[in-house]
C-alpha cells in the first residue's frame, strides 16, 4: 500500500471511494481484533475531507491529514466527553515541515466566551530541525498557558503515543505514556477548570506559517506540497468512578483516586528540567511579576 501514501492527497474521489470500500471490507474480516484499532467508528472529517484518506497500517487504520496551498483538514471525535483519557498515534510530516501545525486538542462547544480547551500543537520546521510541541489550556474561555516542548525523539520517523488525561483533580499531557505537563484543580483557589462542559477530541493540519516556524521568518515551502500527516489508534477511555459513585464529577474531594503517582511526578521533573522550552510561568517580560496568573504561584 505505500505507494498509496506518496500519492497527492487530491487523487480522484472514486478512486478514494474504492479504496475507502475495500478497506472497509478488510476492516469487517478482521473486526474482532479490531475494535480500537478503527479509527472511522471513532471520528468523522470536520473540513477538507478530499484532502484525507484512511488506510491500514499494520494492524490499524490510520487516517492520514493532508494541507496543500489551498486547504488543510481536519476530524473530530464523534463523541464528546467529560472526564477522559484519549491517547492517538501521530507520525509527523517528514522533512522540510516549516510553516505547518499539526494538531491534536479538545475542546467545548458553545458558548466561546467559556470555553474550555486543551491544545497540542505541532509546530513543523524546516529539515533537520526540531519540531515544537506547543501547548496550552483554556478554562472558562481563558488561556494564555502556553508551555512548548522539546520532543526526545524525531517524531517523524514513527508512531508516537500522545495522550491528554482530563479528570476532576488534574489535566495531564503525556507523550509515549511520560507525563510532561500537569495543570492542577485549582478552583478552591479561584483558578478556572474544566468541570463541566463537555469536549470533543479535534485533530487537523493547517498553515501557520506567518507564526509558526522560528517567529514566522520561515515560510513555507508549498512546492512540497501536500504535506501528510497521520493519526492511529485513536482511543478513547472514559474516567471510572470509584464503585457506588455515579460519575467521575462526583468523586468525593477526599478521594485521592486522582492524585499523582511517583512516577509521573518524576516525569513532569524530568520533563520541566529537560524538554521545557518555553513557560508562561516564567515569563516575567510577558506577565509583570505582580501580574503572573494565579496557578503560576500554586504549583
Ligand atoms: C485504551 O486506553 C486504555 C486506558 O489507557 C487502556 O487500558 C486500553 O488498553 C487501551 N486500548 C487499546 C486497544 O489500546
Ligand atoms: C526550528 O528550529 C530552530 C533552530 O533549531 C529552533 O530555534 C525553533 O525553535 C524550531 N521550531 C520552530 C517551531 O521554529
Ligand atoms: C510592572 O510593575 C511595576 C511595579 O509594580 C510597574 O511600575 C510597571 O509599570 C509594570 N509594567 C507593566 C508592563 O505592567
Amino acid at each position: 500500500m505505500a505507494p498509496l501514501l506518496a500519492a497527492p492527497a487530491s487523487s480522484s474521489p472514486k478512486l478514494c471511494r474504492s479504496w475507502r470500500v475495500l478497506l472497509g471490507l478488510l476492516a469487517l474480516l478482521v473486526a474482532v481484533d479490531l475494535s480500537a484499532a478503527d479509527m472511522y467508528s471513532e471520528i468523522e472529517l470536520v473540513w477538507g475531507a478530499s484532502r484525507t484518506f484512511f488506510f491500514m497500517d499494520g494492524d490499524s487504520e490510520a487516517l492520514a491529514l493532508s494541507l496543500d496551498p489551498w486547504q488543510g483538514s481536519c476530524f473530530r471525535s464523534r463523541e464528546k466527553y467529560l472526564y477522559v483519557q484519549v491517547d492517538v498515534e501521530i507520525k509527523l510530516i517528514q522533512g522540510d515541515s516549516a510553516g505547518t501545525v499539526c494538531t491534536i486538542y479538545m475542546i467545548s462547544e458553545d458558548p466561546w466566551e467559556i470555553h474550555d480547551e486543551i491544545d497540542l500543537e505541532f509546530l513543523g520546521n524546516v529539515t533537520g530541525q526540531p519540531y515544537t510541541l506547543h501547548t496550552n489550556i483554556f478554562a472558562n474561555g481563558v488561556g494564555g498557558r502556553e508551555q512548548q516542548f522539546r520532543l526526545w525523539f524525531d517524531p517523524t520517523a514513527d508512531y508516537h503515543t500522545y495522550s491528554i488525561v482530563w479528570n476532576p483533580k488534574h489535566i495531564l499531557i503525556l507523550v509515549d505514556g511520560k507525563a510532561i505537563r500537569d495543570f492542577k484543580n485549582n478552583e478552591d483557589q479561584g483558578v478556572p477548570f474544566p468541570t463541566w462542559q463537555s469536549m470533543r477530541t479535534f485533530g487537523s493540519l493547517w498553515s501557520a506559517e506567518d507564526w509558526a516556524t522560528q517567529g514566522g521568518r520561515i515560510k513555507t515551502d508549498w512546492s512540497l506540497a501536500p504535506f501528510v500527516g497521520y493519526y492511529r489508534n485513536y482511543n478513547a477511555t472514559w474516567c471510572r468512578p470509584s464503585p457506588g459513585v455515579a460519575w467521575c464529577g462526583d468523586e468525593p474531594k477526599s478521594s485521592t483516586r486522582f492524585d499523582l503517582d511517583q512516577k509521573t511526578l518524576a516525569d513532569l521533573q524530568w520533563a520541566r528540567a529537560n524538554q521545557m522550552i518555553y513557560n508562561y510561568c516564567t515569563d516575567a517580560v510577558r506577565f509583570n511579576a505582580t501580574t503572573l496568573p494565579k496557578e503560576c504561584t500554586l504549583q
